[in-house]
């Protein structure tokens, strides 16, 4: 009978360790959309909550072209009340000037395909 246990207890061991990556995601609340992401920048924060930007930054890029093109105005200010200039190529990805491991790693995870953005708007040289 105290075989039984044994397995059992194996049973119980061996089940936890398979489904470990899958308790690891749920406590981290980020199964659902990334993979691990590299930040080459020594700045704390992003140009709006990282809540927001991880789910909304195309509408901001959005916005900020609206913003530049059809009215002018080329200056944003935080969540935190700093004032960055509304640009892709000089903003963005002068804090995430890793794109190959930034943006492009989280669209081809997410399935999204590269955006044509790139097609005119220059990417700075990559940093690792
Ligand atoms: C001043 C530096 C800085 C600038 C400028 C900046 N970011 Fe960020 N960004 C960050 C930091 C730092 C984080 C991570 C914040 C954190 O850890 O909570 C971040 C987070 C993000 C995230 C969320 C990633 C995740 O963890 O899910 C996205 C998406 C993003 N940025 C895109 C952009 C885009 C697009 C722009 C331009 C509109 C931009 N960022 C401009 C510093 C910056
Ligand atoms: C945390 C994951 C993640 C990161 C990091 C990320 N993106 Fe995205 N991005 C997405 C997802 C998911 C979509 C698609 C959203 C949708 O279709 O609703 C998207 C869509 C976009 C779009 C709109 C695409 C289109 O064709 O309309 C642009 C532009 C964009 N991202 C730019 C960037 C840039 C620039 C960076 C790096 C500074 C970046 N993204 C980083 C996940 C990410
Ligand atoms: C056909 C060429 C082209 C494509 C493709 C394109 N843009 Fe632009 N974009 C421009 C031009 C031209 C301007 C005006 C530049 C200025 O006045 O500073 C501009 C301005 C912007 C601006 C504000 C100023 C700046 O320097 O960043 C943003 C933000 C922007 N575009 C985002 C995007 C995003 C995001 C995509 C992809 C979803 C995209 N653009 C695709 C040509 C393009």
């Amino acid at each position: 009978m105290h075989d039984a246990g044994k397995i059992i207890g194996g049973l119980i061991i061996f089940l936890a360790l398979i489904t470990s990556p899958i308790w690891y995601n749920m406590a981290s609340g980020k199964a659902d959309y990334t993979p691990e992401l590299k930040y080459v920048t020594t700045e704390k924060q992003c140009v709006m909550p990282t809540e927001y930007m991880r789910a909304r930054h195309m509408d901001l890029l959005n916005e900020w072209r609206n913003a530049v093109v059809r009215d002018g105005i080329r200056v944003h200010t935080s969540h935190e009340g700093r004032k960055f200039n509304m640009s892709l190529t000089n903003t963005c990805m002068d804090c995430h000037s890793n794109k190959t491991d930034f943006c492009d790693q989280c669209h081809n995870y997410s399935a999204v395909g590269q955006p044509n953005c790139w097609d005119c708007h220059i990417v700075p040289g990559e940093v690792q």
